[in-house]
């Protein structure tokens, strides 16, 4: 499943709302969605200022619409993240072109991109739920993470990693070989690489998305992409932007971005960016 079709599932379901006024992303449209999850529901912004781009959130802030994307009954949830980290279940390898790689921006502009100002006392755009995607240089294993980071400017932004995460070990594993960790930032994945971020597991959490999609649904999550010559990057296939970065110390420094096309979708790449 992908968040487009996620979105459609949660608006059928009377669990969005879909706001078509045109809201600022400087404060504004975080006090719009606070009011939305307190009512309840997740929201999707039609129209933000200065951007052609929507935005969507608290999209997996209640049993419901976790039950929704996971295509279970609430009563079933628990058992569901249980079996999970129980039975994990490797995803397919990708074969040929992936979703996230329609469109190559290879210049980076993180000021083209609606991120939004969220609290009054925010300095700085954050994007607050990115699935940072990386991995164990000594095992490979992958881990899945929430990590905020606020935007510093074009292509750096700085990136929270607390000392007691797994992130944050994988990189002080790499930091005295004098290298930096390279990682994705999923924006909008499948739902379920959403859920996975949020585990607390000491094994492939890639793992953890693939037994919450499930073994009737096979499809593949991940593709790699070479970082450097002995490194690789996971990319989440499905996710609507894949941004690619290394972590310099606690600042992400981006490399190329990816996403997916406008075709089918009002999420759009800024068209005079793309190559
Ligand atoms: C919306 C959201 C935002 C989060 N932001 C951060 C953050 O900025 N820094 C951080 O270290 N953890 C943050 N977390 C917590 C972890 O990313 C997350 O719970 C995850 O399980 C990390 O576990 P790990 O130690 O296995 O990587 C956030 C979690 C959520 C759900």
């Amino acid at each position: 499943m992908d968040l487009r079709k996620f979105i459609d599932i949660a608006r059928d379901a009377g669990e969005l709302y879909d706001i078509r006024k045109a809201v600022d992303p400087v404060r504004e449209l975080g006090a719009v969605l606070n009011a939305c999850e307190r009512a309840g529901k997740g929201a999707l912004f039609h129209s933000v200022k200065g951007y052609d781009i929507p935005v969507t959130g608290a999209l997996l802030s209640s049993q419901k619409r976790i039950a929704l994307a996971l295509g279970c009954e609430v009563s079933e949830v628990g058992a569901r993240m249980a079996a999970a980290t129980q039975k994990p279940i490797k995803p397919q390898a990708h074969q040929g072109a992936a979703p996230c790689q329609e469109v190559k921006v290879k210049s980076p502009d993180l000021g083209a991109w609606p991120i939004p100002t969220h609290s009054p006392l925010d300095p700085a755009p954050f994007i607050t739920a990115g699935v940072v995607i990386a991995r164990d240089p000594q095992s490979g294993r992958h881990n899945l993470s929430y990590n905020r980071m606020q935007i510093y400017g074009r292509d750096r932004a700085g990136i929270s990693m607390n000392l007691w995460r797994h992130i944050k070990a994988f990189f002080d594993k790499i930091e005295p070989q004098g290298k930096n960790l390279p990682f994705c930032v999923a924006i909008g994945p499948d739902p379920v690489v959403m859920m996975a971020g949020a585990f607390r597991y000491d094994g492939d959490e890639y793992e953890v998305a693939g037994s919450l999609r499930g073994v009737t649904e096979t499809l593949p999550l991940a593709i790699y992409s070479q970082f450097d010559q002995d490194f690789d990057v996971a990319l989440a296939i499905g996710a609507l932007f894949v941004l690619v970065g290394v972590a310099i110390l606690l600042v992400l420094k981006l490399l190329p971005v990816w996403t997916r096309s406008s075709s089918t979708s009002p999420f759009r790449p800024a068209a005079s960016t793309s190559s």
